[in-house]
This record gives C-alpha cells, sequence and structure tokens, in this order.
C-alpha cells in the first residue's frame, strides 16, 4: 500500500531488520513512521515484554489492535514537530523506521537536531531526504549504545550526494551491519533498499563493517569491509567485486585516464547537423567509429578524438554500449562518457569492457531505479581491467 510517499514493508523484510538487531530485552522501541505497524508487529513477537512508541502522520486504526503490552500511539508531522518538546522521549532501547523518500529544506530546527548528532558538518545540500531526519531522530531518542535499525534507499546508501551522511554515520557510531535487499522487493516499488543497524557508540578508528545480502541464492552472503573505506558507497555487489584478491585487477584512475561526457544533449545534437554519436549510435559489444578529419566548427571538448574510448552513461544496461573512435573527431551527447587514455592500454581497456565476466562488475556501478545511470567516480574506482603485463 502507498501513504505519503510510502512503500510498506513486507514480512520477510521486516523479520529480516529486527532479528539483526543485537537487544537483550528491550524495555521501549521508538517506530518513526509506523504506517500499519509492520515492523514493530515483528519487533513484539521477538521481544515479547516490548513496548512500542509509534509515530506517524497518519495514525491507522487497526494499530490499537496489533500493539501489545504499554504500547503507545502519537500522531506527529515529525517535518514540523520536534518530537522531544512533544513527548517525553530520552533513553530509549531502540529505534526502528522504513521512512518515506520526501525532499526537505534545510531550515533551523532540522540543523539543530543535525548538529547534535554530529551529522551536520558531513552534510553541503540546500535540502535532504526525510530519511536523514528520521535517522537523526532516530539517533537522538536511543540512548548510549542503543540501536537504531533503519531502512534507507539506494541514494543514502550509495550515492556521491549522501557520502558526507555515510562518513558521518561511520565516524561517530558503530555501523554494525548493512543489508543488502534486492530491487523489487517492495511491491509499490523497484527502488534498491539497504537496511542499517547503527549502534550509539563511539566507534575505535578503523573498524571492520559486515555487509550481507538478503538473497537465498546469492553465492557470497557475507564481507566485511573497512569502515574508513566504506564511506564511497554501502553497496554490496561493489564491494564484492573490489574486494575480489584472486584477480589482478587496475581500474581506469590507476592507468591514468580522464573521463568526460559530452557537451549537448541529444535534441541539441539533432539541430546542429553534424555527425554525433548518441546512446543509440552505439550497439551492445564494440561499435568502432569513424570520425571528421575536417576542423572542428564547436569547442573542442564537446568532441571524441582517435583513439578515445566510449562508453553509454545512461540508460539500461548503459555499460555494455561500448565504442572506439578509430579516426578523426565526432560530437558526443551529454549521454555518452568518452574515456581518454594512453594508447598503450586503449586495447585492454576495450577488451576488458567487453569480457563477460566483466559484466556483472559494470553493472554493480549503474545506479537508478528504472532510468540506469554511470557516475563519473564510480567509473574512474572501479578495478575491471586485467592488463596482460600486470606491473601497473
Ligand atoms: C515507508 S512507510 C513505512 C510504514 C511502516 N513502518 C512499514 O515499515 O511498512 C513510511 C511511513 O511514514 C509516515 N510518514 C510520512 N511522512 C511523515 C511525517 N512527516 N511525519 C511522520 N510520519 C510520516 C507515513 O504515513 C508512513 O506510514
Amino acid at each position: 500500500m502507498i501513504n505519503n510517499g510510502a512503500h510498506y514493508t513486507s514480512d520477510s523484510i521486516s523479520k529480516i531488520l529486527i532479528q539483526a538487531l543485537p537487544l537483550i530485552e528491550p524495555t521501549y522501541v521508538l517506530d518513526l513512521g509506523i504506517g500499519d505497524g509492520a515492523l514493530s508487529k515483528q519487533f513484539q513477537n521477538v521481544y515479547k515484554t516490548s513496548n512500542v512508541i509509534g509515530i506517524d502522520i497518519n495514525l491507522q486504526n487497526k494499530l490499537k489492535n496489533i500493539l501489545i503490552n504499554d504500547s503507545k500511539l502519537y500522531q506527529i508531522d515529525l517535518r514540523k514537530e520536534n518530537i522531544f518538546q512533544s513527548l517525553q522521549i530520552t533513553k530509549l532501547d531502540a529505534a526502528i523506521s522504513n521512512p518515506p523518500y520526501i525532499k526537505l529544506k534545510f531550515d533551523s530546527n532540522y540543523k539543530k537536531l543535525l548538529s547534535e548528532i554530529k551529522i551536520l558538518n558531513y552534510l553541503n545540500l540546500n535540502n535532504f531526504n526525510t530519511e536523514i531526519l528520521f535517522a537523526a531522530y532516530g539517533l537522538s531518542s536511543i540512548k548510549k549504545n542503543g540501536i537504531l535499525g533503519i531502512i534507507v534507499s539506494d541514494s543514502i546508501s550509495a550515492s556521491h550526494t549522501y557520502k558526507g551522511f555515510r562518513e558521518a554515520i561511520l565516524k561517530n557510531y558503530k555501523l554494525i551491519k548493512i543489508i543488502d535487499i534486492p530491487e523489487r522487493s517492495f511491491k509499490t516499488t523497484e527502488a534498491k533498499t539497504t537496511i542499517l543497524i547503527i549502534k550509539k557508540i563511539e566507534p575505535v578508528k578503523n573498524y571492520m563493517v559486515t555487509l550481507c545480502k538478503f538473497d537465498p541464492k546469492a553465492k557470497v552472503k557475507n564481507l566485511k569491509i573497512q569502515s574508513n573505506l566504506l564511506h564511497e558507497t554501502f553497496d554490496f555487489k561493489y564491494w564484492h567485486f573490489q574486494n575480489n584478491q584472486n584477480k589482478k585487477l587496475v581500474s581506469l584512475n590507476d592507468l591514468g585516464a580522464e573521463i568526460r561526457r559530452g557537451s549537448f544533449s541529444h535534441k541539441e545534437l539533432k539541430s546542429l547537423k553534424s555527425k554525433f554519436v548518441h546512446t543509440t549510435s552505439l550497439d551492445y559489444g564494440l561499435t568502432n567509429i569513424n570520425g571528421d578529419r575536417r576542423k572542428a566548427e564547436i569547442r573542442q571538448e564537446a568532441y571524441a578524438n582517435k583513439g578515445n574510448i566510449l562508453l553509454g552513461r545512461v540508460g539500461r544496461n548503459c555499460y555494455r554500449k561500448i565504442g572506439y573512435i578509430r579516426k578523426g573527431k565526432i560530437l558526443i551527447s551529454d549521454c555518452v562518457y568518452k574515456i581518454e587514455i594512453n594508447k598503450e592500454y586503449q586495447q585492454q581497456v576495450l577488451d576488458s569492457l567487453q569480457l563477460k565476466s566483466n559484466i556483472e562488475i559494470l553493472s554493480s556501478i549503474c545506479r537508478g531505479v528504472c532510468a540506469k545511470s554511470i557516475s563519473k567516480q564510480r567509473l574512474m574506482k572501479i578495478k575491471f581491467i586485467q592488463l596482460e603485463n600486470a606491473s601497473a
């Protein structure tokens, strides 16, 4: 069911979150955005003597029949009301939440809250997701050593925008577990989500974080990654391939490559009436392209030149759309990346991009719900190139 930008949690995902909470006989749990009580119901199934404090902008009647013991419900809009002023909430054992995905503009109240839980200085944004606000309320309402279990979107767990948030969590709290939930696990959205289990305790400088995959068919289900590396992304797939020590793979960054996208949209290029490359000009596999030898009519950066490797930047399976400029120069759209790299590595990069065994590695850097895209930073850093003389 969808309500206020909400995608309700299924029984199986609720169980996974609750079972991952390392709690001993908790008395109070706060459920932020309790909805139909999916998480709280599982919580009280496991911890039979616990009491729920449920908060939602829109309380459902059936909750009264679901919750047990001395549980309490409050109708509160968390964007507008400070729960610490409205309720006597302090020192809870745990907080749980599957927050809605809504954008908020920073104001002085949000800033105060985020500063108190040591997150504000890591965010350099004009607006932010409600997920951050719900996480902030969760972290400030639990006692020392208390646990927050929260479901976050791919944007929070993997995008460049929220790298600072991830860093703040890793530096100021102990991130105990990251659980990867596959796409299409929520009936109402295709979005990929991740469960974070966070302990409110100052961590040691560099600790190991467990990443788990919620997929019965997955061969590798657990990874351990150092906390000082993890802010890059919480994505299981990415670390699975980065962690693979058997092969000596290198990244485009290791080989001194430069990556740029085209300067013009597809629409703009069509109006220019010059030859150009867009994603639709690239086949799956390799497309060899002959450019033009005439003088550039537009600024030089808009063109891909002889020896440049092209890669689709947006669209499903864009990482399989590969091009190579055999001669001359040609305009490229902003949906295509050009990779400029020393001649001696060009063939090896082209071969590595086409390797079947690399498809999964490259797909791990594609993000987005329906319209997939590859970020330049990830493409630079992902290790997928096998060098013949593996000395680089
Ligand atoms: C994704 S649903 C999760 C519901 C339930 N906890 C679950 O896991 O299925 C998010 C919930 O947050 C509530 N919500 C949305 N905006 C809110 C706000 N500003 N303040 C409090 N609750 C809000 C929605 O009504 C919804 O019930």
